[in-house]
């Protein structure tokens, strides 16, 4: 949710800021600005409302530099703008701010800002800073920069220039991520390693409390009260192609597509043949404390939460431990019980949601041993969780998740596994379950080889105005996950029941009009999910079938391939990932960049 790059060194800078926010784009793409310092003193600033190709547009020819900020903007404060893009410029054009994130108190702060005679050019609440800062009598730019973040409430991730202070630009962190990326003699600052990954993979991640000065040959970093920090480079494990579109359209369909990979990267190394088991090298819980747990619970928002849902199912069937899943969003606000015997699983592909971390946090408060199965390594959640599981789908461009979806729930059939064969799973059990996730990536790929067939169901249902989406049990969080799917990128309505709550209400809405997708694995409730279609055909409804075997009442049948019952919701997702891309390419939808939303929701 918004994307902050910079760079100080000794190249053209506005380039090199421009391909970043391209890169930045899929966090935010309401407007863009960027801000450099002109060879000969001073800033210049363009800011555009709209995409990053519309900030490019208006970057004049000769807009020398090689000190920079820029952002690309995903709207909390004030509308889509010019003047509401950041970066932030105070009256005098002398400080520079670009910010992630959410000041709390900024009409507060603004009301007294205005009564000492600032004048405010936007609405955002990023604005104020930049008059703090300005505003500040402090001697050096870290000290004026602290002086703002200590009467700011909220959260932040930002980048600061200031005209009397050339050489340096100056970091902070809490709440919204900030890396440095540390090059020869030239130094980047970002909200994500997306936006540096070209130039050089040596990163720091600021810790949330800390500050960092680049300057083009060093950099240090301290916490916001003034104490040095030691700071050791990673390397990052991602390459700079995979953040590359590869020869596909969108990168969706790039990201739907390397399923069969991603699977394969998620299982391996961690498959025990010998204990029909797997490993887990950083859950960090030993076999005594897994025997302990008593309940699983669940925490993560949207696809994560729906990952989730299955995940629970894996680790109630392979574990025999009650588990379920629950938005974080919501969670929080209810005041929960918080057990001691209860492990609780934040999950999160980007690791920086605010809900999710807002929920690990306060379950860390209260003493909670809290798990993170995340995609980002290093992230927020990652770091902030006692272990965990990494997902290992490797980047996710297109806002809207697929191939991260398929590897948490393969990530959590790995942990159920783990925790079954600690607990209650027997020798066979065990290897029937290896023996399904081994057949994943080829089964996937069969799948994916079905995409012209699914392409020609799309067109024919991409004109419905609503859809319904059904499954039981272990069908249901799939329905519910399709449905999101088609919602997202298509703009069709689309509701997902259990099949077995049908006849309480949904039924009213079954018209022809209204084609339902139903999950029919051929699993001990193929018979009950037949009556469900029956219920919808007696009501003249079109119906869908996502099926082990052609389905007699479905007007179509999209056929996967039968794995064992546990995994194959993992299977049944697949096809109507293709079936949403594909609606939603009839109808001529920006699918990776879908209107209102935007990937990493770092903000409540
Ligand atoms: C939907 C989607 C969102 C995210 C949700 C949580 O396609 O991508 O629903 O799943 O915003 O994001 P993460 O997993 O990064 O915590």
């Amino acid at each position: 949710m918004c994307g902050i790059v910079g760079y100080i060194g000794k190249r053209d800078v506005a380039p090199l800021l421009l391909e970043g926010l391209q890169r930045l784009e899929y966090r935010g793409y309401d407007s863009a600005g960027i801000v450099i310092a002109g060879k000969s003193g001073g800033f210049k600033a363009v800011k555009a409302k709209g995409r990053v190709r519309e900030l490019e547009a208006r970057v004049p020819k000769r807009f020398a530099g090689t000190t920079g900020i820029a952002h690309t903007r995903w709207a909390t404060h004030g509308a889509p703008s010019d003047v509401n893009a950041h970066p932030h410029l105070d009256t005098e054009g002398k400080v520079a701010v670009v910010h992630n994130g959410i000041v709390d108190n900024a009409s507060e702060l603004r009301a007294k800002l205005e009564a000492d005679g600032a004048v405010f050019a936007s609405e955002t609440d990023s604005e104020v800073i930049t008059h703090l800062i300005a505003r500040s009598q402090a001697a050096s730019l870290e000290e004026k920069v602290r002086e703002a973040l200590r009467v700011i409430e909220g959260t932040y991730g930002i980048a600061v220039m200031h005209a009397d202070f050339p050489d340096r630009i100056v970091a902070a962190r809490n709440g919204s991520p900030v890396v440095l990326g540390i090059g020869e003699k030239e130094m980047f600052v970002a909200s994500d390693v997306a936006a540096l990954i070209s130039h050089t993979r040596q990163v720091v991640t600021l810790d949330d409390g800390e500050m960092a000065t680049l300057k083009a040959d060093d950099f240090r970093t301290y916490t916001t009260s003034g104490t040095r920090t030691t700071a050791t480079p990673e390397t990052v494990e991602w390459e700079a192609a995979s953040y590359d579109m590869g020869g596909h359209d969108t990168y969706m369909h790039k990201e739907i597509c390397e399923q069969p990979d991603a699977v394969d990267r998620v299982l391996r190394g961690r498959i025990d043949d010998k204990f029909s088991t797997v490993h887990l090298g950083g859950l960090n819980l030993d076999a005594r404390e897994a025997r302990g747990i008593r309940r699983v619970k669940i925490l993560g928002c949207g696809t994560s939460y729906h990952a989730g849902m299955i995940g629970a199912s894996l680790v109630e069937g392979l574990a025999r431990i009650p588990a379920d899943s629950e938005p974080a969003s919501e969670f929080r606000y209810r005041n929960p019980v918080v057990d001691p015997d209860t492990l609780y699983i934040a999950v999160s592909q980007s690791g920086e949601t605010y809900d999710v971390l807002a929920a690990v946090q306060e379950l860390k408060r209260k003493g909670a041993r809290v798990l993170g199965v995340v995609n980002v390594v290093g992230s927020a959640i990652a770091r902030e969780t006692d272990g965990g599981v990494y997902v290992h789908a490797g980047p996710e461009v297109c806002v809207v998740s697929t191939k991260c979806f398929t590897n948490t729930v393969v990530a959590f059939a790995l942990l159920a596994l783990h925790l079954g064969r600690i607990r209650d799973l027997s020798v066979a059990d065990g290897k029937r379950i290896i023996e399904g996730l081994r057949a994943l990536p080829e089964q996937i790929q069969e799948i994916l080889a079905q995409e012209e067939d699914i392409k020609k169901l799309a067109a024919e249902y991409a004109e419905a105005k609503s859809m319904m989406f059904i499954g039981r049990v272990r069908g249901y969080p799939v329905a519910l996950e399709a449905s999101l799917k088609l919602k997202e990128i298509s703009y069709i309505h689309a509701e997902a029941y259990p099949a077995s709550e049908l006849k309480h209400g949904p039924l009213a809405l079954i018209e022809p009009a209204m084609p339902t997708v139903a999950i029919v694995p051929d699993d001990s409730l193929l018979e009950k999910n037949r009556a469900a279609m029956e219920e919808i055909k007696a009501r003249s409804g079109r119906i869908l079938a996502v099926a082990h075997r052609e389905q007699e009442k479905a007007d179509h049948t999209i056929l996967v391939p039968k794995n064992e019952d546990e995994l194959d919701p993992i299977l049944m997702g697949i096809p109507l990932q293709l079936l949403a891309y594909h609606t939603a390419l009839a109808l001529g939808r920006d699918i990776d960049k879908p209107r209102n939303l935007a990937k990493s929701v770092t903000v409540e």
